[in-house]
């Protein structure tokens, strides 16, 4: 990896601030963008040209390979405010080690630690406005990378930009979700890109999803390649169950993405002395579980909807509906722990969380 000293960033203040428009206890996911954005290139083989600069369109031309050939990773992360509207990130180390190994899978340049951490740091305490205090609410931050080159043959580019953008979040799903085990389309195979974050694992899961929202679910679960029984993960979520008091989820690998609020959830279920199995788990046996009265929970998790219960699951014609989401005792306990940590309620043991400024 290329090491490069990218400071001082130069950094172009906005002169038309849009604070204004955040209105803090109605926030969508995913509309409204803070005032600033970072980027920084990636050209002859190092990075340089590290730039603050207000949040607007990007001219870039039409043969750029990234629009074409999909050479296009990203990361999503939070930022947090406290009581005392400290600013802090989740975990941002972890974000940084998953977007290389995005880059490697996808054949792109990897971005140092220090151009990292630099451009995150800077931006969000540029725009700590943005983060909002509200419960239950963050700054979803969004680094990516895309391949620049002027080029429509089809090879990795030898140019890229990094950029940050962020964008003030409150609830991803504003219900426990209804999800549809698919047994046609895929996601993911072995051998393939399902355990990065590449653009494009996003774009294709769509016309599956629509399907299923046609028919009154919100999200998919993705079924292993070959059978169609192994659960895998649901819409841009990994998957968890708990059966009998155990906490079940599929078991990282060339398909399942590394979340890190899945790892997160383990990790304080395992502090809880909790049992933790990470292994296949088939739709048979959740169906069973269902039957015999043994599944007491069901959730997503991701850095966009933290954690999302699962209400419903349909498979073969049939629905089976969950408890109640407001009675259940893993995902309610982890959720509110997840907040306690990210908003300095509870100490920190794990060191997760990053001072800004
Ligand atoms: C995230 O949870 O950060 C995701 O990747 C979901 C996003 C695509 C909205």
């Amino acid at each position: 990896m290329v090491t490069t000293d990218i400071t001082p960033i130069k950094v172009q203040k906005s002169n038309n601030l849009r604070i204004k428009e955040l209105d803090y206890n109605n926030i969508t996911f995913g509309k409204l963008f803070s005032d600033h954005m970072f980027y920084a290139d990636f050209k002859n083989n190092e990075w340089s040209d590290a730039q603050i600069v207000p949040y607007g369109p990007l001219l870039m031309s039409p043969a750029t390979s990234a629009l074409h050939y999909g050479q296009a990773i990203f990361e999503g992360m939070k930022a947090y405010k406290n009581e005392k509207a400290e600013v802090f990130l989740f975990r941002p180390f972890d974000n940084h080690k998953r977007i290389n190994i995005s880059a490697e899978r996808m054949a792109m340049a990897t971005i140092p630690q220090e151009v990292f951490m630099a451009g995150l740091t800077q931006l969000v305490d540029l725009d700590r406005d943005w983060v909002p205090d509200t419960d239950g609410s963050s700054l979803y931050i969004r680094p990516f990378i895309v391949a620049t080159d002027e080029f429509i043959g089809v090879r990795p580019s030898d140019n890229y930009r990094f950029y940050i953008i962020t964008s003030p979040a409150g609830k991803y799903y504003n219900e426990p979700v209804k999800v549809l085990v698919e047994t046609n389309y895929i996601r993911a195979v072995e051998g393939g890109v399902g355990y990065v974050k590449a653009s494009g694992n996003y774009g294709r899961s769509l016309f599956p999803a629509k399907l299923a929202q046609q028919r009154g679910y919100h999200q998919i679960v993705w079924t292993d390649a070959r059978n169609h029984r192994y659960l895998e993960e649901s819409g841009t979520m990994n998957l968890m169950f708990v059966i009998d008091d155990v906490l079940i989820t599929p078991p990282l690998g060339d398909t399942i993405l590394a979340g890190i609020t899945r790892d997160s959830v383990l990790t304080l279920a395992r502090d809880w002395k909790m049992k933790v199995q990470e292994r296949k788990i088939s739709i048979d046996e959740v169906v069973d579980a269902h039957k015999k009265g043994t599944l007491e929970d069901a959730f997503g998790t991701g850095t966009a909807a933290t954690i999302a219960q699962i209400a419903q699951i349909g498979f073969e014609g049939k629905d089976y509906i969950l408890p109640p989401a407001e009675g259940r005792i893993f995902s309610n306990r982890v959720a509110k722990e997840l907040i306690d940590i990210r908003t300095g309620k509870v100490p920190d043991i794990h060191n997760w969380m990053y001072k800004v400024g």
